[in-house]
């Protein structure tokens, strides 16, 4: 079965995907984690990020995986150095590129094969998934995203403002929403979750039902079966 996540940054996405998945006992999937990998590839080989060809020449040839938590390119674990602001900035024209988009597409369809997933992006409902027995929407309102990322700045020590936080989540959201190909959208039979005022738990909660909601039912044994006339 297929749960997909999407919804703009700061909405809780990741930690809420991965806890989910925790808890069902299946895989999960950061697919921010796979473009920021594409982006920290071409950065270190010298590739100018407004060459498609050759963006999408590294997203086909890598081999990206994730493990505990971590996420490893080429078996070298970069989980830290993918999160850098540098790279979070190289990885903005990448997401852009369609190409790169594409073979993204195609690596996230190999990597759920035949699996149990939970997966969180931008596009998992509307471009990557589009069958997935449940689609959501998470979001929550641009004030209370800005603030739950200024406590998390805080707590790393970082000496940031409410305005400037919110200044770059616009930013941020307007690029993800009016991009070429996969632009962020709530997907077609997508639940819309908005989070403003719930704590992890009573999202997790609304989660957990709609995927027990969802499960495919077993298949029928002999016994379950009504006779046959
Ligand atoms: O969720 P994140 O901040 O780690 O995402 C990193 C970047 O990748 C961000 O610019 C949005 C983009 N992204 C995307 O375009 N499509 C996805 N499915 C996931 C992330």
């Amino acid at each position: 079965m297929i749960v997909t996540l999407d919804g703009p940054a700061g909405a809780g996405k990741s930690s809420t995907a991965r806890e989910l998945a925790r808890r069902l006992g299946w895989c999960y999937m950061d697919t921010g984690a796979m473009y920021r990998a594409v982006a920290l590839v071409a950065t270190r080989r010298g590739i100018p990020l407004d060459d498609e060809s050759q963006l999408a020449a590294v997203a086909t040839t890598i081999e990206i995986h994730f493990e505990h938590g971590k996420v490893f390119v080429d078996r070298e674990e970069v989980t830290a150095e993918i999160r850098t602001e540098a790279n979070t900035a190289a990885t903005r024209p990448v997401a852009n590129a369609p190409l790169v988009r594409g073979a993204m597409k195609q690596m996230q369809r190999q990597m759920a094969a035949g699996r149990d997933v939970v997966t969180e992006g931008r596009d998992q409902g509307s471009e990557v998934f589009p069958q997935a027995e449940l689609k959501v929407f998470l979001t929550a309102s641009p004030e209370e995203r800005a603030r739950r990322r200024l406590a998390e700045e805080l707590a790393k020590g970082r000496q940031v403002t409410l305005e400037e936080i919110l200044s770059s989540q616009q930013d941020r959201d307007h690029g993800d929403t009016h991009r070429e190909v996969g632009a962020m959208r709530q997907a077609d039979g997508a639940e819309l979750l908005d989070t403003d005022g719930m704590d992890r738990e009573a999202v997790l909660a609304v989660l957990l039902a709609w995927v027990d909601s969802r499960r495919p039912a077993p298949p029928a044994t002999a016994a379950s079966r009504p006779p046959q006339s």
